[in-house]
């Protein structure tokens, strides 16, 4: 039997790169279309190297016609929809280039696709579409009220996805709601790769650990949780990786759109996510408390029973593994792809 042929868009990022050494190891061709606007090739070469298999990849913007074409010319049984800009603060800048290339270039994938009649695709969605939760921990029957640009883009995708799925029987479709990757392949060769100061807390303080940036600022001790600081669902990237492969599949053998929280269910404080890596890397990470940061919540977390109803995933990995890891790739990388 031939192997199944996987498109993965925005496959040389942070999640792709994870998600493409998975499909690779259960035996899937897979092909990577990136712009590289938030990614570099050598990614993909690691990604090459970790599988011992190679990648098809075709440089090029999801938006641009001629590019799908010509992706689309090969036989894909099924998509992967990674390629997004991700910057909270930035959709609020930049509202038009958000909208333009999330939901833009997901409509020129899916006319793309529907010329080549592929009818499978799995969706990064994000927990950012609950936007304050009202009851913890979050359901995917929750509210959905984003409260930014790039979360507006996620719950519009969502939606389009839903009537795509309606307009046709053969159609299947899987939105991942993701709740926090973190962590890095276990080998170290991949890893997120940030390329200003990082936003997010788990790279912030790997780069603090390899000296790159002085100290880690806490925003806020004062939200209503345990230890007064944020709350989040840490999810181990290649527990993710793995749940887009379980997705791509529950397409395979499913018609209709499905949409999914990808979480641990656990709870992790600011305060208790750096001890967990002090104790991971043998390394202190100096701190100072800072104001609550603007567009933040207090606290959020998965209900991940439907992923194991629906798919049969679970995340299995501990935050401790995932500190490990992720602490494995910033210090053989301490540059990202450029070390
Ligand atoms: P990333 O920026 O590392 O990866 C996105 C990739 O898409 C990059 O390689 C980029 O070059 C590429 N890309 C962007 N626009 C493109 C376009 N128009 N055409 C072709 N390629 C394009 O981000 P990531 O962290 O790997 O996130 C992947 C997806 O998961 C995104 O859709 C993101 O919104 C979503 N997501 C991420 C997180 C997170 O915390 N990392 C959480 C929830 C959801
Ligand atoms: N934090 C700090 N200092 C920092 C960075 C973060 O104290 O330098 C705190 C935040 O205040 C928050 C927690 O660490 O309490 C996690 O913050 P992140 O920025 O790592 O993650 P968020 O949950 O705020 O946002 C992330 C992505 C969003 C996505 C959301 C849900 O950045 O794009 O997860 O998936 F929408």
């Amino acid at each position: 039997m031939t192997a199944k042929s996987v498109l993965v868009t925005g496959g040389a990022g942070y999640i792709g790169t994870h998600t493409m050494v998975e499909l690779l190891a259960s035996g899937y061709d897979v092909v990577c279309l990136d712009n590289f606007s938030n990614s570099s090739p050598e990614a993909i070469k690691r990604v090459e190297k970790i599988a011992g298999k190679r990648v098809t990849t075709v440089i090029g913007d999801v938006r641009d016609r001629e590019v799908m074409s010509r992706v689309f010319k090969r036989p894909i049984d099924g998509v992967i929809h990674f390629a997004a800009l991700k910057a909270v603060g930035e959709s609020v800048a930049r509202p038009v280039d958000y909208y333009g290339n999330n939901v833009g270039g997901t409509l020129a994938l899916l006319d793309a696709m529907h010329e080549r009649k592929v009818q499978r695709v799995v969706f990064s969605s994000s927990a950012t579409v609950y936007g304050i939760p009202d009851k913890l921990p979050i359901a995917e029957d929750a509210a959905v009220r984003p409260v930014n640009p790039y979360g507006h883009t996620k719950a519009m995708v969502e939606q389009i996805l839903r009537d795509w799925c309606d307009a046709r029987a053969e159609h299947a479709a899987v939105s991942l709601r993701y709740f926090n990757p973190i962590g890095a392949h276990p080998s170290g060769a991949i890893g997120e790769d940030p390329h200003d100061v990082p936003n997010n807390l788990f790279p912030f303080i790997t780069q603090v650990a390899v000296g790159k940036l002085d100290k880690l600022t806490v925003w806020g001790n004062d939200w209503p949780t345990l230890d007064g600081t944020g709350v989040r669902d840490y999810l181990h990237v290649m527990d993710l990786a793995r749940g887009h492969v379980t997705a791509l599949e529950y397409t395979f053998a499913h018609t209709g759109c499905a949409t999914v929280n990808l979480g641990t269910g656990r709870a992790t404080s600011v305060l208790q996510m750096i001890a967990a890596f002090e104790a991971a890397s043998g390394k202190k990470i100096p701190y100072v408390i800072g104001p609550r940061r603007t567009g933040d919540i207090a606290a959020c977390w998965a209900n991940p029973s439907l992923a194991q109803q629906l798919l049969g995933w679970q995340a299995k990995q501990s935050i401790e593994q995932a500190c490990a890891d992720g602490w494995r790739w910033q210090q053989s990388n301490p540059n990202g792809y450029r070390s």
